[in-house]
């Protein structure tokens, strides 16, 4: 079972957003319900499922409603027509009690702007989620010291927000998110604010951390190598609708429309594509082309970049096994020069241009 499914979720902002359901229903898109009726579509039919302990990414332009999307997760925002389900729970049908209830547990958000208590210190920030489930100071205080070192944060419980860098403070609100424990962490554009080499730490830590918690994250943003680096699956909305969904590999080799394209034209593919999705299956290779002398063998799950240099230098085939070392397929020189080109191999089959 999914940890979250969303199920034909639609979000209309304005005075009347149920009359003008029926339109968005019939398939007009935001900019013709914008003009005709003065509504904003936030979220336009959207269905996704997200599995327990993955990071599931969504991605998309300013305004195509990646944050209404995630406030439906905690019912910040409820839909116009659609479900949200939890744990196998609809949670439109929680009462005010159970939905408290369900906000101080089950999840956790992570903001842009950091979100912390200014007046607060360290330690007080991290132990506030516990503070308000009623746990005492000294259990607050264990917690939060165990949190502050998880991110790296030892010294510091006693300062206050503002003595500390941009990169130290998510790292407080990444530990105060955690320090509940969890099982959904929501984290809107959680790294956007902060500077390149910073940012790069965060998702360092953040891959480090989920490795050993492996909570279920959904985490927001624009950025295409941020999803690319921290998602196991990503969704892709443009104007309050989903465009696609999948793995990063599925998503790099085969973009759903011009608007994914547009993210994925310059992603360096070498980084992101494995032995494994540009392999020929070992069945349909014709070995009798090779030399032993001129193969070297690679994990299936390992990245392009790290073998290329074989493959250019060599010009060796690629012999792709499995964590048995049976050998699933092979990769030459013309299979990584068709997966390296930047339209990718399904582009010849799809272009009508
Ligand atoms: N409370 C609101 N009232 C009216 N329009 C809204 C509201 N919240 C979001 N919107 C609109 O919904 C769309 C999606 O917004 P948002 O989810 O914030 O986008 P993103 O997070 O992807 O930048 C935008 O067109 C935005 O202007
Ligand atoms: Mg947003």
């Amino acid at each position: 079972m999914s940890k979250i499914e969303i199920k034909n979720v639609y979000k209309i902002f304005g005075n009347n957003p149920s009359e003008v359901l029926p339109m968005v229903k019939e398939g007009a898109n935001k900019e013709e319900v914008l003009e005709k009726t003065g509504h904003t579509v936030g979220l336009d039919n959207v269905s996704l499922s997200i599995e327990e302990g993955e990071t599931f990414v969504c991605m998309g332009l300013s305004g195509s409603g990646k944050s209404t999307l995630i406030r439906h997760l905690n019912r910040l925002i409820d839909p116009t027509d659609g479900d949200i389900i939890v744990d196998g729970t609809n949670i439109m049908e929680l009462d005010e009690h159970q939905l408290i209830d369900f906000r101080k547990h089950e999840l956790s958000m992570v903001f842009q702007r950091f979100g912390l208590f200014p007046h607060k210190t360290v330690i007080e920030n991290i132990g506030y989620g516990l503070e308000i489930q009623g746990k005492t100071l000294e259990e607050r205080n264990k917690t939060a010291m165990t949190q502050i070192e998880a991110v790296g944060l030892q010294g510091f419980e006693d300062q206050y927000p503002s003595q500390l860098s941009g990169g130290m403070q998510q790292r407080v609100g990444l530990a105060r998110a955690l320090a509940t424990n969890p099982e959904i962490l929501l984290m809107d554009e959680a790294f956007s604010a902060l500077d390149p080499l910073i940012r790069s730490d965060m998702q360092q830590q953040l891959i480090e951390l989920q490795s050993k918690l492996k909570k279920t994250i959904v985490f927001i943003t624009h950025d295409l190598d941020e999803s690319l680096r921290l998602g196991d699956h990503i969704g892709i909305l443009n104007g309050g609708r989903l465009v696609q969904a999948g793995t990063p590999e599925q998503i790099i080799m085969n973009p759903a429309d011009d608007y994914v394209k547009a993210f994925v034209k310059d992603v360096n593919r070498a980084k992101v594509l494995k032995a494994k999705t540009v392999m020929v299956q070992a069945d349909k290779f014709d070995t009798s082309s090779i030399k032993l002398a001129e193969t070297y063998k690679v994990n299936e799950g390992v990245y392009i970049e790290e073998f290329l240099p074989k493959v250019l230098e060599n010009n060796s085939t690629i012999v792709v096994v499995d964590g048995k070392g049976d050998t699933k397929g092979y990769i030459t020189s013309k299979e990584l020069a068709i997966s390296l080109s930047k339209t990718g191999y399904n582009e010849t089959t799809n272009t009508t241009q």
